[in-house]
C-alpha cells in the first residue's frame, strides 16, 4: 500500500522518481507527488490527487525545470487517513517548507502527535497521519539534543511513532541526502555507480541497477550518491544484506500486452514450472530453501494455513492435498481472524503462511502470533527477502516473477504448486506415501505447465462472453470439492475487476438457500469435476446445473475436454484438459481469470488498477 521512491545520484531526480512511481503505481493510485532538492537549498514539491498521469500533467503545466535536481523522492498513495485530495497527497512538508516526508503505513498515535504540534503553534494543512512526521522532524532538527542533526532527528521521531511505517525524509539543508526509517512496511535499497535508490519494491529501480540491499525492521538508512549507512533507532550501526535481483526489466513491463494482468495470465505455465524447479532431486522432494528437517516434519501433528484473499483460496486447496496425502488435520484460516480467536498451537503445529507480497499485515501478524505460541512457520512467498519469509522458520519461494496487475493471477497458480510441494514433502517425511507414489505425484504436477498452456490456447470465446455478461447485475459461481475454492477465486476476480456482485457457493449448498437467487437470465458459472476422476461429484453437479437451468439461469460451464454429458446444459462451454483431480484447479482457474478480465474490459475498467485496491495490504 503506497509506493515510495527515493533517489540520490547524478541523473535528473525527477525523471528517475517518476519512472519508479510508474512501476509502483500498482501499490496505490489515489494521488501522487514528488519532491526534489536542487542543491541550492531549495525543496520543490508537486502533488496531485488521482493517478500518476494527473501529476505528470501538473508538472507539464508548472514546468518540469522547477524540479531540477539530483536528489528526489516520490509517492503514490493508497489513502488511509484523509480523502484522496491534493492536500492529502504526499510529500508533506514542515511549516517552513524545509522538510519533506513521504510515508507508507499508518502512524497509529497520530492524534496526540497532532495535538502536540498544534500546541506548538503549528497549523496542520492536511487530514493525514503522515504530515505529523514532517513537523516532528522539523521541530527535532530545530532544537534540543538533535539540533542540526538530521539522522538523529529522524531517529528520535521514529522512536515516538506507533504503527507501521516506511518514511523517506529530505531536508533543504542536506542536499544529496535522504534519510529513511522503517518499521513493518517494505523498503529496499538499490546501489548504482554514483547513485543510490530507495523504494518499496525493486521494480522501481530495476531499470538502473540489480544490486539491492535488504533492510531490517526498526532501522534508519541514510543514502547519498556514494552509498548508504544503516543504524537501529538508537543509532547503533547494523549490517544489511546485499542481494541481486534475478529478474530483468522486461519482466516488469507489459511486453506488447494491453494490460499487465493479461501478460501475467499467459505467464502461468512458466510461473508453475519455475516454482517446481529444483524441488525434486534424486527422487526426493526437496524444499531447498527450508530450515525444517525431516524430523521437524515428522513431529508435526496439525497444520494451519493462514493467508488473505487469493492466497487464502490457494490455501483452501492445500487442505485437500495435504489431508489426502498425509492424513494430518489441516485448518485453513483467514489471517485477519486467526490470531484473534486464540487458536490451539504448539511446537508440533506447522503454520503455512501464504503471501505473494510477503508484506500483508494480517498474515505477518498471524505468523508472529504463531511463533509466540512456539509453532513452526513455513512461508510461501513470491517476493525475495520480504518480511514474512524473513520472520518465518522456512520459506518456499514461488518463482512467478513480478506481478504488477493488482489482481493476483500467476501467483495463485504458483501458490497451488508450492502448497502441493509442502504436502508431498510432509507425506515423504512421514511415510504416508511410498517414494514411488511421491515421485508419481510430482511427475503429474510437473506436467501441469503444459496443461495450463493448452488451456490458454482455447480461450478465444471468453472475449465475446465478456461483452455478453457485462450488463448482468450479478454472477454466481458453483463448484464442489477442489472446484469450490476455484469458484471462490473466480468470484473474487470478478468482484475486484468488474465491480459486479459475484458470489461463489459449494454446489451442495444450493438448495439450502442460494437457489432462491436464481432468476431468468442470471449468469451462473459452474466448475465441473472430472466425469472419470470424480464420477459421484460429477453426477451431483450435473443435477445442480439442471436445477438452475430449470429456473432460467444462463450457464457457463468449465468442464473436462470431451465431457459430453454437460453439453445439453451449457450455454457457454470452456473445455480444459483432463488432469488428476487435485490438479484440476490449475487449469479450471484460467478461464475464470480471463472471463473476469474480459467482463471488466467490456465494462470499460482498467483491469490492472481496480478501484479502491492496492497490491499489497500493509495495514490491518
Ligand atoms: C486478489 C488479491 C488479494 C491478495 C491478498 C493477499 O486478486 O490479489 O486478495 O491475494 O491481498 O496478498 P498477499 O498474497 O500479498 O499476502
Amino acid at each position: 500500500m503506497c509506493g515510495i521512491v527515493g533517489y540520490v545520484g547524478h541523473r535528473p531526480a525527477l525523471e528517475v522518481v517518476l519512472a519508479g512511481l510508474r512501476r509502483l503505481e500498482y501499490r496505490g493510485y489515489d494521488s501522487a507527488g514528488v519532491a526534489v532538492l536542487n542543491g541550492r537549498g531549495e525543496l520543490a514539491v508537486e502533488r496531485k490527487a488521482g493517478p500518476l498521469g494527473n501529476l505528470e500533467a501538473r508538472l507539464d503545466e508548472v514546468g518540469r525545470e522547477r524540479l531540477a535536481g539530483t536528489t528526489g523522492m516520490g509517492h503514490t498513495r493508497w489513502a488511509t487517513h484523509g480523502a484522496p485530495t491534493d492536500r492529502n497527497a504526499h510529500p508533506h512538508r514542515s511549516a517552513a517548507g524545509d522538510v519533506a516526508v513521504v510515508h507508507n503505513g499508518i502512524v497509529e498515535n497520530y492524534l496526540p502527535l497532532r495535538s502536540e504540534i498544534e500546541a506548538a503553534g503549528i497549523e496542520l494543512t492536511s487530514a493525514t497521519d503522515s504530515e505529523t512526521v514532517a513537523h516532528l522532524v522539523a521541530l527535532a532538527y530545530a532544537g534540543g539534543p538533535t539540533r542540526g542533526d538530521l539522522k538523529a532527528a529522524v531517529r528520535a521521531v521514529a522512536r515516538r511513532l506507533e504503527g507501521a511505517f516506511t518514511l523517506l525524509i529530505t531536508h533543504a539543508h542536506h542536499p544529496g541526502t535522504i534519510v529513511a526509517a522503517r518499521r513493518s512496511s517494505p523498503l529496499v535499497l538499490g546501489l548504482g555507480t554514483g547513485e543510490t535508490f530507495l523504494a518499496s519494491d525493486v521494480a522501481a529501480f530495476i531499470e538502473f541497477t540489480r544490486d539491492a540491499v535488504e533492510l531490517g525492521q526498526d532501522q534508519i538508512v541514510t543514502i547519498t550518491r556514494d552509498g548508504y549507512s544503516v543504524t537501529d533507532f538508537a543509532g547503533n550501526a547494523v549490517e544489511a544484506t546485499p542481494f541481486e535481483v534475478t529478474w530483468d526489466l522486461a519482466a516488469a513491463e507489459k511486453g506488447g500486452h494491453e494490460y499487465f494482468m493479461l501478460k501475467e495470465i499467459e505467464e502461468q505455465p512458466a510461473a508453475v514450472a519455475n516454482t517446481l524447479r529444483g524441488h525434486f532431486v534424486d527422487h526426493r522432494i526437496v524444499l531447498d530453501e527450508q530450515r525444517l528437517s525431516d524430523q521437524d516434519l515428522r513431529d508435526v501433528d496439525k497444520v494451519f494455513v493462514v493467508a488473505c484473499g487469493t492466497a487464502y483460496h490457494s490455501g483452501l486447496l492445500a487442505k485437500y492435498a495435504i489431508e489426502h496425502w498425509t492424513r494430518l488435520p489441516v485448518e485453513v484460516e483467514l489471517a485477519s481472524e486467526f490470531r484473534y480467536r486464540d487458536p490451539v498451537l504448539d511446537r508440533c503445529t506447522l503454520v503455512v503462511a501464504i503471501s505473494q507480497s510477503g508484506e500483508t499485515a494480517d498474515t505477518l501478524e498471524a505468523i508472529r502470533h504463531a511463533k509466540d505460541q512456539k509453532a513452526r512457520v513455513l512461508a510461501i512467498c513470491n517476493t525475495n527477502g520480504a518480511q514474512i519469509p524473513r520472520e518465518s522458520d522456512a520459506v518456499i519461494y514461488t518463482h512467478a516473477g513480478p506481478e504488477i496487475g493488482v489482481a493476483a493471477t500467476k501467483t495463485f497458480t504458483a501458490q497451488i504448486a508450492a502448497n502441493y510441494l509442502v504436502g508431498l514433502a510432509l507425506a515423504q517425511a512421514r511415510g504416508t506415501k511410498y517414494p514411488d507414489e511421491v515421485a508419481r505425484e510430482f511427475r503429474e504436477l510437473a506436467a501441469m505447465p503444459e496443461a495450463v498452456a493448452r488451456t490458454l490456447e482455447s480461450l478465444e470465446t471468453a472475449r465475446s462472453l465478456g461483452g455478453e455478461l457485462a450488463g448482468s447485475k450479478a454472477v454466481l459461481f458453483l463448484g464442489r470439492h477442489v472446484g469450490y475454492p476455484v469458484a471462490l477465486e473466480g468470484a473474487l476476480k470478478l468482484k475486484e475487476l468488474a465491480y459486479m456482485h459475484a458470489e461463489a457457493f459449494a454446489a451442495g449448498e444450493l438448495k439450502h438457500g442460494p437457489i432462491a437467487l436464481i432468476e431468468e437470465g442470471l449468469p451462473v458459472i459452474v466448475v465441473m469435476p472430472s466425469p472419470k476422476g470424480r464420477a459421484v461429484l460429477h453426477a451431483k453437479l450435473l443435477s445442480n446445473i439442471q436445477e438452475i437451468r430449470a429456473r432460467g439461469a444462463r450457464t457457463v460451464v468449465i468442464a473436462e475436454e470431451g465431457d459430453e454429458t454437460v453439453w445439453p446444459f451449457a450455454q457457454h462451454l470452456f473445455e480444459v484438459p483432463a488432469v488428476p483431480t487435485l490438479l484440476q484447479p490449475l487449469v479450471s482457474t484460467i478461464p475464470l481469470q480471463v472471463i473476469a478480465a474480459e467482463i471488466a474490459r467490456a465494462r470499460g475498467y482498467d483491469v490492472d488498477r481496480p478501484r479502491n485496491l492496492a497490491k499489497s495490504v500493509t495495514v490491518e
